[in-house]
């Protein structure tokens, strides 16, 4: 592999420091369509082999889950929206009155979940965190995905604000803990994902730069304001955490 080749695929950069400049393919407004939706497809498979959700929604938000009150999730960032949909799938099975906002700016993005079958008490919108704070919308519990570590320091100040504002119950950012082991065994699994040519998919090369972007827990704690909390998740994971303003889901 040559040296331009092992930069490219971050292999020549250490992760001892967090990566801020490089930005992952996706991100790109001009990216090839087609590998765009080809990777939102992919994140649910990487989403339900890595993120932990399933024990972030057993251990933190079923408890708050009545199935005779709605309890309302906004999803902030929610890209091809397989974890909420994974909510919805989970609270239904439980018997669970759950109502999911789940919300992207991104053009594409709103094309690519408008056009997946429709999920019972599932909402996409295009829209951000900050126009529906200007809209007044609250939720009971407002969650993220992936997202932390692709903002710039100002956008992170904004979002955790936001959810502040918009969480009445608690707010639950879920994000990659940066690790070298981390990245050695992304790098490994998703190797039959290597993009090939231009309009493969941008699992690999977009995945290994996010662990690269993504914060070791002491480096987020140092710059979240007072308030949040960040937790350690195995493996790999933390979750930013912001307990809302009322005790329970229904105040
Ligand atoms: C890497 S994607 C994560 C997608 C998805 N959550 C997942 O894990 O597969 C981050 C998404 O957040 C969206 N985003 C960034 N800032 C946002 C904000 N303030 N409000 C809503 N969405 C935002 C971007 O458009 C992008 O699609």
């Amino acid at each position: 592999m040559t040296a331009v080749a092992r930069e490219r695929r971050g292999l020549a950069r250490p992760l001892a420091h967090r990566e801020t400049q490089a930005r992952e393919l996706m991100d790109d407004p001009e990216c090839n369509l087609t590998a765009l939706e080809r990777t939102y497809t992919h994140f649910r498979v990487v989403n339900a082999l890595v993120s932990g959700w399933r024990r972030v929604y057993t251990a933190r938000m079923r408890p708050l889950l009545s199935p005779d009150r709605t309890t309302s999730v906004l999803d902030i960032g929610c890209g091809g929206g397989d974890v909420p949909r994974a909510f919805a799938r989970w609270a239904a099975r439980d018997g669970l009155a759950l109502e999911i906002t789940a919300i992207d700016p991104d053009p594409r993005a709103a094309a690519f979940t408008a056009a997946q079958p429709p999920v019972p008490g599932l909402a996409f919108e295009r829209t951000t965190s900050s126009e529906l704070v200007d809209a007044g919308a609250r939720f009971d519990i407002v969650t993220s995905n992936h997202l932390l570590h692709h903002l710039e320091p100002g956008e992170r100040d904004a979002l955790l604000a936001d959810s502040q504002v918009l969480a009445r119950t608690v707010a639950v950012h879920n994000d990659i803990a940066r690790s070298a082991v981390a990245y050695g065994a992304y790098h490994l699994g998703t190797l039959p994902w290597l993009r090939r040519t231009d309009d493969a998919t941008f699992i690999h090369d977009d995945g290994l730069l996010s662990i690269r972007r993504s914060y070791r827990p002491g480096e987020l704690a140092a710059v979240v304001p007072p308030g949040w909390r960040v937790e350690r998740q195995f493996p790999y994971r933390l979750l930013l955490v912001h307990e809302g303003r009322t005790g329970g889901a229904h105040a």
